[in-house]
This record gives structure tokens, C-alpha cells and sequence, in this order.
């Protein structure tokens, strides 16, 4: 259990630990070349450690001292003795499904109580179209992953999620020919650029419809190790920008963060919402965007109430937020018309249901929610309570409420907050050390 008392502001400079979503792909891909690739500033998440003991149970080299991980590998992997446990991270699970399918050994992908309640019918499906078998437990983890040499595909997504659109482009580089994945609603770039930076041709553009997006690649593709170096995480950094934002008099600077288009937008909604926030110092490495986000604090009627409405996100902006709607909802309740989030079914099968998480959360602090099946809407500007928080295990709900507890009226009780470690162990630590009481 945390206490989280409130701030009057937020001050200094901080780094944040390596991208999570990045450091997954730099490892699976390193694991995929052949040679040793030294990965710098890889993600002290416990999601990312999970990725790396798969790794390693498939005879994958890995040396892991401090914020390096060295990877060494002959690009074949050895059959796994137990089943290979992701923990609670989906991104392990469905990336690693995709690297698995088609090899001539049987393995078992299984993970904690959380993911093995989410749906895994999203990657069993085309991985099957593949050539893949893949036995379930209706649609759930354990996987049990083999089969046939692969056959390429082109698929269109059913869901707007990065990690199916991996999961199909990693299985590709091993199937015969050429593999195309084509979305209507952007989604994370990472693996494209990953597999870009380790020479392997991938094809990325516009298709014929609005918004349509395309990734190609041919297989089978036989690559070289290369070292890489991972920016810091943004949808970490977004809980420290999102307070500094909201805490008058606040002046805040996160240095070397990912700026990768595709997972910039909450940065754009918070300067829609009348927020300082802007970026500079940037630059391009290993393929990835990254640059220094500097926040000033502004007080509560931020928003130029022109409008007097409610702002709505949704539809194709959904995908490119997914990870902060949670924040966002609670920022929502600090801004003149408040929030609506539409569009958002993803969100309830997250590591908890977060539509129902976050609207418990606001509504315990008082704040006026309304729940939809696929999203909410929150009434603001609220005066948030103090309150118990429960994040059902879920880091980024009890990284959210933290935040929330800084603007709120008493100490915020955050049960099972150690949950945290999933993505960021040092978020507690991190944000004692930028608030000012
Ligand atoms: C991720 C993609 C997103 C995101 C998750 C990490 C990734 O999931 O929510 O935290 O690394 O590809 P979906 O793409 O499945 O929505």
C-alpha cells in the first residue's frame, strides 16, 4: 500500500527508465539475429524481464547488468523444457506467439491470472491462416504453439492492436514469401522501425482508404545482430507531465524521451486542453524518434471554454492513446466541460477492465462518471476527494490515481501498489523526488 499526500507543485529534471514497448522488440529481434547485439538503456519493467527469461529458455544468451542487456544469439532457438511464462505481459505473449509458430518443437506460452484471462483469438487466428497450430483454452492462454512450416499472408486487422500486427510480421520473417498486415487505424510503429534498424527490409506507407496503413516484409529473412539504444519511456513519462501540467506554478523537464509519432497524441491532447507543454532537443536514433519534454503548470481553468463542450476522443485517436485514457480521464476532471472517451472496448480487456477501474477510482474521489460499454465520460472541473484506491493489480490504474492523489483534498490510499513494478518500479520513488509540498 502507497499514501499519496497532496502536492502543491512539481519541479526538476528527470529521465525515464527505457521504453518498454521498444525493449521487448529489441530483444526478440536481437534473439532472431545472429551474433551479439548490446542493447543500452533497455526497460527496467518487470513486463520486459519476462520477454528476456522466455528468451533465454529458448537458449537465447542473455547477460542483464543494470540498465544493459547483451544478447547473444545463433539466430535458431532450442526447444523450451517448461513452459514459458510471460508473466503479466500481453506484448510477451502475442509477440512471442508469432516468433514461435511454424518451428519444428512444441512450446507453451502461459503468464500470470490477469493475462491468462485476456483474448489471444486476435493472434491465433491469422497465425493459424499462417500455417501455425495453436491450442488455447477457448481463445486463452496456456498457448500451446507448432506446426507446419509457415505460409505468408496478407491481412487486414480486425483490432487496432500493435502487438497482432507484430505477432504477424514476426511470424512472417519466417514464412516463404511476402507477409503484408494493413490497418485502417494507425497503431505503434516499433517493430517496423526495430526490424529496419537490424537491415531488414520492411515496406510501411498509405493503402487506398482513409487512414488505411501497410507493412511489408518478405521471408524468410536471415539477419545480423546490431546494438541499439532505447529512448525513454513516454507513456511513463505522461503521468509526470500530466501532474506537472495540472499543478500551478509546476516547471518540469523529462529528457531523452520517445517521440515516436505513433505514441506522441497525448501530448497533443493535453495542449488541446490549453496545457505548456512542448518539446525540443530532437533527434532520430536506432530508428526512434526521442527528444526532451519540457511542462509548465498552469492553473485550473486551463481549457478556453469557447466551446463549453465536452471533449470527445475517439474512433481512429483511441489506438494511439490507449495507454493513457486512464490519465486522461482523470485530467478530464480537472478541465472546464470535462472528458469523453468513445470507442474504447480495448480498454476492458487491458491488464484489468480499465473503463471499470477508472470510473470506480473517480467516482471514489468524487468526481461525477458516467460508464459506457466502451468508454465513459467525466464531468469536470471536480475537486477530487480523498479516497481507496484499489487498481485490481493493474499498473497504469494505480499510476493514474497516484496522480490523481496529488490534486486531491486528504491522502489517496493506493492498495496493491507494488503492482507498479509491471512497467516502472521507479515510479514511486521518482515522483517523491519532483514534488514539492
Ligand atoms: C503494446 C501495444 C498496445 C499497448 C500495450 C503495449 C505494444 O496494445 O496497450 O501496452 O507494445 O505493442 P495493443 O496494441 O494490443 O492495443
Amino acid at each position: 500500500m502507497v499514501i499519496i499526500r497532496p502536492a502543491k507543485r512539481i519541479g526538476g529534471r528527470l529521465q525515464m527508465p527505457g521504453d518498454k514497448s521498444i525493449s521487448h522488440r529489441a530483444a526478440i529481434i536481437a534473439a532472431l539475429a545472429r551474433g551479439t547485439s548490446r542493447i543500452e538503456n533497455f526497460s527496467t519493467s518487470e513486463d520486459c524481464a519476462a520477454t528476456l527469461r522466455c528468451l533465454e529458455a529458448l537458449g537465447v544468451s542473455i547477460e542483464h547488468a543494470g540498465p544493459d542487456v547483451v544478447v547473444q544469439s545463433t539466430a535458431a532457438f532450442s526447444a523450451p523444457s517448461t513452459p514459458l511464462d510471460c508473466g503479466n505481459s500481453g506484448t510477451t505473449m502475442r509477440l512471442l506467439a508469432g516468433t514461435l509458430a511454424g518451428r519444428n518443437f512444441e512450446s507453451i506460452l502461459t503468464g500470470d491470472e490477469s493475462l491468462r484471462s485476456r483474448p489471444m483469438q486476435r493472434i491465433i487466428e491469422p497465425l493459424t491462416m499462417m500455417g501455425g497450430s495453436i491450442s488455447s483454452v477457448d481463445g486463452h492462454a496456456p498457448l500451446s504453439i507448432g506446426g507446419m512450416p509457415l505460409q505468408p499472408i496478407d491481412y487486414e486487422l480486425l483490432i487496432a492492436s500493435a502487438q497482432v500486427k507484430s505477432s504477424i510480421l514476426l511470424a512472417g520473417l519466417h514464412a516463404n514469401g511476402k507477409t503484408q498486415v494493413v490497418e485502417d487505424q494507425p497503431t505503434r510503429d516499433h517493430t517496423e522501425r526495430m526490424l529496419r534498424w537490424f537491415e531488414v527490409p520492411v515496406e510501411t506507407g498509405n493503402g487506398d482508404r482513409a487512414g488505411e496503413r501497410f507493412a511489408t516484409l518478405s521471408g524468410p529473412a536471415s539477419f545480423a545482430a546490431r546494438d541499439v539504444n532505447i529512448p525513454g519511456d513516454i507513456s511513463s513519462a505522461a503521468y509526470f507531465a500530466a501532474a506537472a501540467a495540472m499543478l500551478a506554478g509546476s516547471s518540469l523537464e523529462i529528457a531523452n524521451v520517445g517521440l515516436n509519432p505513433t505514441r506522441t497524441m497525448f501530448l497533443e491532447q493535453m495542449r488541446a486542453f490549453g496545457f505548456s507543454i512542448d518539446t525540443d532537443d530532437l533527434r532520430e536514433e536506432c530508428n526512434e524518434p526521442r527528444g526532451t519534454i519540457r511542462i509548465s503548470g498552469a492553473p485550473a481553468s486551463l481549457r478556453t471554454s469557447e466551446t463549453e463542450t465536452t471533449l470527445t476522443l475517439h474512433s481512429a485517436l483511441i489506438p494511439q492513446l490507449i495507454d493513457e485514457l486512464p490519465l486522461l480521464a482523470v485530467v478530464g476532471s480537472q478541465i472546464d466541460g470535462g472528458i469523453e472517451i468513445r470507442d474504447a472496448a480495448e480498454l476492458r480487456v487491458k491488464e484489468s477492465d480499465r473503463i471499470a477501474a477508472t470510473v470506480a477510482g473517480l467516482r471514489a474521489m468524487g468526481a461525477e462518471v458516467k460508464e459506457f460499454d466502451h468508454g465513459l465520460r467525466v464531468n469536470g472541473p471536480t475537486r477530487l476527494h480523498s479516497a481507496v484506491i484499489d487498481p485490481h493489480g493493474d499498473h497504469r490504474i494505480a499510476m493514474t490515481f497516484a496522480i490523481a492523489g496529488l490534486l486531491a483534498d486528504g491522502e489517496t490510499e493506493i492498495t496493491g501498489a507494488n503492482c507498479v513494478r509491471v512497467s516502472f518500479p521507479e515510479f514511486f520513488d521518482l515522483l517523491e523526488s519532483v514534488v514539492d509540498r
